[in-house]
């Protein structure tokens, strides 16, 4: 097959990719090893930014999420035993809205079929080859066992955080950027009524504890643990006692318990792959940087990834110039590091370090007190949740 542009990877950095170019007329073929199935069962972030929404809207994938999504106008941050609200609204004039990444996977992959798009999920053996030539390919085998070999312009690895396209910049070039964290997240599905308005993002002596939504009956929590604790080693009264011990304070503010549908232990990391282009290939998404899931940004760099990579490829691919896709790296970087220090701010502010001092806890304490008593660092906050970043 010959084609424009091959992707590699159909989460939802690939698949709006493919969108965005065939609306501005170019070609596109997506292949992932996962089936559709898999990626839709995969229980992933929740949080969408105002422009997010926007681009999903604007660009016709969906408005589905106009009506099943549900708009927050803040969140609550909660430490020694109190909630305090932090209201993006009044602060930044800004919302975010609760819609599953996994419905922004179905309306893309939904949308991509209703246009025609030429997705290949189940392949296997993926292999990109020439990427410094004018011809670069991936060679799969697809689902119906068929070897399959694809000719475009330009390849653009979306495959996620242990990208395979990202090990094709040779490693003299590669600098990868990392910093590690001694803490995971475990997190859960159940059902039960939601037990606050909005998201809580709690501190406690015991470790971060993180209440989301999903739906009037189903919720979705998180809370701090080891990055090898076993989930074996917690039945639903363990995980309840945990998740109720973090959040409990004075107020009286307790959890709507229902059975456990879902338990994961969730690694995460900071890192950032430069370059991002290496001849005819380019990164998006995971592939290129992840953040930790604190403030919940992953998703969003990647859709605001692949929104500004629509447009240079297109300008590239419509002057026949390939050096026009040096444009895309800078400007993304400018996001993915605003949206690294925010996601690694927020996550220091609210997470226990394992040994850590007292003198860490105290000064932690103050600095939340700090953000909360303060306009200005409400407003920080505010502007870095919703992605409003200053100056950006
Ligand atoms: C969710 C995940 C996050 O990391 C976050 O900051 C907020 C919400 C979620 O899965 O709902």
């Amino acid at each position: 097959t010959d084609t424009a542009v091959a992707v590699v990877g159909a989460g939802p950095a690939g698949l709006m990719l493919s969108h965005l170019l065939a609306r501005e007329g170019i070609d596109s073929v997506v292949v992932d090893h996962r089936s559709r199935r898999e990626i839709e069962l995969t229980a992933r972030a929740g949080i969408l930014e105002a422009d997010s929404v926007a681009l999903l809207v604007d660009s016709g994938v969906s408005d589905r999420v106009l009506r099943e999504g549900s708009v927050h106008e803040g969140i609550a941050l909660r430490f020694g035993g109190a909630s305090h609200r932090i209201d993006f609204r009044e602060l930044v004039d800004a919302t975010v809205t609760l819609y599953p990444q996994t419905d922004v996977f179905v309306d893309l992959a939904d949308a991509r079929e209703r246009d025609g798009g030429d997705v290949r999920f189940d392949v296997a053996d993926t292999e990109v080859v020439d990427v410094t030539g004018d011809r670069p390919g991936v060679l799969f085998t697809d689902a119906a066992g068929v070897e399959c070999e694809v000719r475009a312009r330009v390849v653009v690895g979306a495959d996620g955080s242990r990208s395979t396209c990202r090990s094709l910049v040779p490693e003299t070039l590669r600098e990868q950027v990392v910093r590690e964290y001694p803490y995971a997240w475990f997190g859960i599905l159940c059902d039960a009524p939601p037990s606050a308005p909005e998201l809580v993002y709690a501190r406690s002596e015991r470790g971060f504890a993180l209440v989301s939504q999903r739906t009037a009956s189903v919720q979705r929590l998180y809370f701090e643990c080891d990055p090898d604790e076993d989930v074996d080693a917690w039945p639903d009264e363990r995980i309840w006692a945990e998740l109720q011990a973090r959040v409990a304070g004075d107020d009286g503010f307790a959890l709507r318990e229902g059975p456990v549908t879902d338990k994961a232990v969730l690694r995460f990391r900071s890192s950032v792959c430069e370059p991002m282009r290496y001849g005819t290939l380019l990164l998006a998404g995971d592939a290129a940087h992840t953040v930790p899931p604190t403030g919940a940004k992953g998703l969003n760099l990647a859709l605001a990834d692949v929104r500004g990579l629509a447009e240079v490829v297109a300008a590239a691919l419509g002057a026949g110039d390939l050096d026009i896709l040096d444009r895309y790296a800078p400007r993304a970087l400018e996001r993915v590091w605003r949206a690294q220090h925010f996601s690694y701010w927020l996550t220091s502010l609210l997470h226990r370090t394992p040994g850590g001092s007292e003198f860490d806890a105290r000064r932690q304490l103050a600095e939340l007190r700090s953000v909360v008593a303060s306009e200005a660092g409400r407003r920080y906050l505010a502007e870095g949740y919703t992605g409003r970043f200053a100056g950006l």
